[in-house]
């Protein structure tokens, strides 16, 4: 007989301390097949950028390894508070000698309610040559986005950026249920399913499922829901313009991503 499993798990504005802790054990896998489009469009975003590099919000570290290929020798700092993704990300960089020499892991969250455990911002060098933050600002609301803006205009060296995605949708609108993944591994089967609710004024919560068959017979599910803040465009332009930055587009249209740089140079 088939046993399901369901466990249910809400982000930090509902006051648990990590989105991630039930959905960790698919997060990884589930994202790796965006990062065949991201990974290009990241590396030509980050051409020219020296280090040091952050990579806030690694996950389990697919991008880390795209700004390691793209920025070569850079020490790379990768916060993710996450410890189930954490662990995949630390995991990830110990099998590869290269990116073990110089990716610093730390389990802070940025900007965020700090985790119970966790109560300190990350440590992060005082000069930053590019901050890379895919598939992560809807964690931000709007005065943690203040503070990353800051943060850029602040430490930023010449010529440096960051780099980020506005993932859909860019208002708080209904996304209905749809299947945004389905791997194999073994003779088993994950399915990933998710729609999003309007949760308040630049607010949405998504709703994920988590579906486990074997041979096709289904053996497991989770699911997790976490608040996410919508941010469109023009909203960027404006909050990153207030501290002297600039915002443009980046890589194709349908990725939704930008460099930020200094306005003046
Ligand atoms: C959807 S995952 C994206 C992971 C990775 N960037 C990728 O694209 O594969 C969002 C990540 O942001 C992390 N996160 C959430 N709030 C954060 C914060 N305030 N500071 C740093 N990381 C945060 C989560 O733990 C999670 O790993």
């Amino acid at each position: 007989m088939a046993m399901i499993i369901t466990s249910r798990e809400m982000g930090e504005g509902m006051g648990v301390a990590d989105a991630y802790e039930r959905s960790a054990e698919f997060l990884d896998v589930m994202i790796a097949p965006a990062w065949a489009a991201l990974g290009p469009a990241l590396a030509r975003a980050l051409r020219g950028v020296t280090g040091p590099v952050v990579d806030v919000g690694a996950g389990g570290g697919h991008g880390t390894r795209v700004i390691a290929d793209a920025v070569p020798g850079a020490p790379i700092v990768a916060v993710e508070p996450s410890p189930g993704l954490r662990a995949a990300l630390l995991a990830r960089v110990c099998e590869d000698a290269g990116l073990r020499d110089r990716v610093t892991v730390l389990p802070e969250r940025l900007f965020g309610p700090p985790p119970p455990d966790r109560p300190d911002d990350p440590t992060l060098p005082d000069r930053l040559g590019a901050v890379v933050l895919m598939n992560v600002i809807g964690h931000f609301d709007a005065a943690a986005r203040d503070r990353l803006w800051r943060l850029l205009a602040d430490r930023l060296v010449p010529g440096g950026r960051a780099v980020l995605n506005l993932p859909p949708p860019a208002q708080p609108v209904a996304v209905p249920l749809t299947r945004f993944c389905d791997i194999r591994a073994g003779r088993r089967r994950y399915e990933g399913w998710g729609r999003a609710e309007p949760a308040g004024p630049g607010l949405v919560t998504w709703h994920m499922t988590y579906r486990t068959f074997d041979a096709d017979r289904p053996v497991g599910e989770v699911t997790a829901s976490y608040d996410w803040w919508v941010l469109d465009q023009k909203r960027l332009e404006a909050e990153t313009g207030e501290h002297g930055l600039l915002a443009s587009g980046t890589g194709p249209v349908e990725l939704g991503m930008y460099v930020i740089q200094r306005a003046a140079g």
